[in-house]
């Protein structure tokens, strides 16, 4: 099969494996041999491939039905179900979700979302961050390399320092919010401290900054916790999620405080729109996957693992690791 004359992109160095099978944390090619899939589909399969109760859960579902309608005409139960066990395991002021195709979507609409509701119109993101690949999202990622072919982006832009808390004094009621990954994960894997997170939530609380935590790659239980990191949550922060909770199916999402979500109501109706984003089939694999994750011993797992990969990744490429603290 020729992938690169089929599909639209490549990049130097792609293997282009052709792999005919997925099964927990193993690979088939189409000769038959077995790889170690080290990247889960980039950060995806959190519980590795075809989770049986995953499985059974996308099963159900096509039997019933799949693409209906999204904006409350018809009732989709596994939207709504999805909703309700997310929310019910964060913050109270964490009640409404708005469900997406993907990461970079629901980053873009928090970004929308905070400008309406705090009527500024500056964003504030940081270097070596990524967020996802549409012009909004491009704007925010923290590397010139990616940004720089596609400018003009969007204005009113600063990228700051993360961990720093000198950046924090650029944080001003001239800033509608502030996006921050709770571990910046393509930059390597770098956790702030948790000092820093503190700060930075309580410089947002004083300015009227809206604080939002890119989930969406570091949530889901990676950490060893339901979320990034297990820090204060409270008023004026929100989530975008994505990746694992898909369970290997396109799902993101932006959870916030309904008050303020419902800003996406009115002038214009339906302000963030999208025909696709929460398909009953993602909804239904995610809210699977999410019940197996909190039944199952994923999370306690986290740090014995954390710990073989520390003794037996020995490379001299490999220059240090670093732990998330809390
Ligand atoms: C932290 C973070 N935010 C946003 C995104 C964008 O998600 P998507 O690729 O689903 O648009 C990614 C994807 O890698 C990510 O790692």
């Amino acid at each position: 099969m020729n992938f690169f004359a089929a599909c639209g992109t490549d990049f130097p160095g792609a293997l282009a494996l052709e792999i005919v099978k997925a099964d927990c944390c193993t690979l088939f090619d189409a000769g038959g041999k077995e790889y170690i899939d080290l990247i889960g589909g980039i950060s995806v399969a959190n519980m590795g491939h075809r989770h049986p109760k995953v499985i059974a859960a996308i099963h159900a579902q096509l039997e019933a039905y799949m693409h209906i309608m999204v904006y409350g005409e018809f009732v989709e139960a596994p939207k709504v179900q999805y909703a309700q066990v997310l929310t019910s395991h964060l913050p109270a002021s964490l009640n409404s979700v708005y469900f997406t195709n993907s990461g970079a979507e629901a980053v873009e609409a928090a970004m929308k979302l905070a400008k309406r509701v705090t009527n500024r119109t500056g964003i504030i993101a940081f270097k070596n961050s990524y967020h996802g690949s549409t012009q909004g999202a491009l704007s925010i990622i923290g590397d010139e390399y990616w940004r720089n072919a596609y400018r003009p982006l969007l204005p009113d832009i600063l990228h700051l320092d993360y961990n720093s808390f000198e950046s924090l004094e650029y944080i001003t009621t001239h800033t509608a919010c502030v996006i921050a990954e709770t571990v910046q994960a393509e930059a390597g894997i770098k956790p702030p401290s948790p000092e820093w997170i503190k700060a930075l939530r309580e410089k947002c609380s004083s300015t009227g900054t809206l604080l939002v935590l890119d989930e969406i790659q570091a949530g889901c239980g990676r950490t060893g916790k339901l979320g990034g990191l297990n820090i204060l949550i409270s008023y004026r922060i929100w989530y975008c999620w994505g990746k694992p909770w898909r369970a290997v199916c396109p799902l993101g999402a932006l959870v916030a405080d309904k008050q303020l979500m419902d800003a996406f109501t009115d002038k214009p109706v339906l302000g963030h729109i999208t025909t696709f984003g929460g398909h009953p089939v993602s909804c239904a694999a995610g809210l699977a996957a999410m019940k197996a994750l909190l039944e199952e011993e994923w999370m306690e797992q986290v740090k014995a693992k954390e710990a073989l990969f520390h003794s037996l990744l020995v490379h001299p490429s490999i220059k240090s690791f670093e732990t998330c603290k809390k």
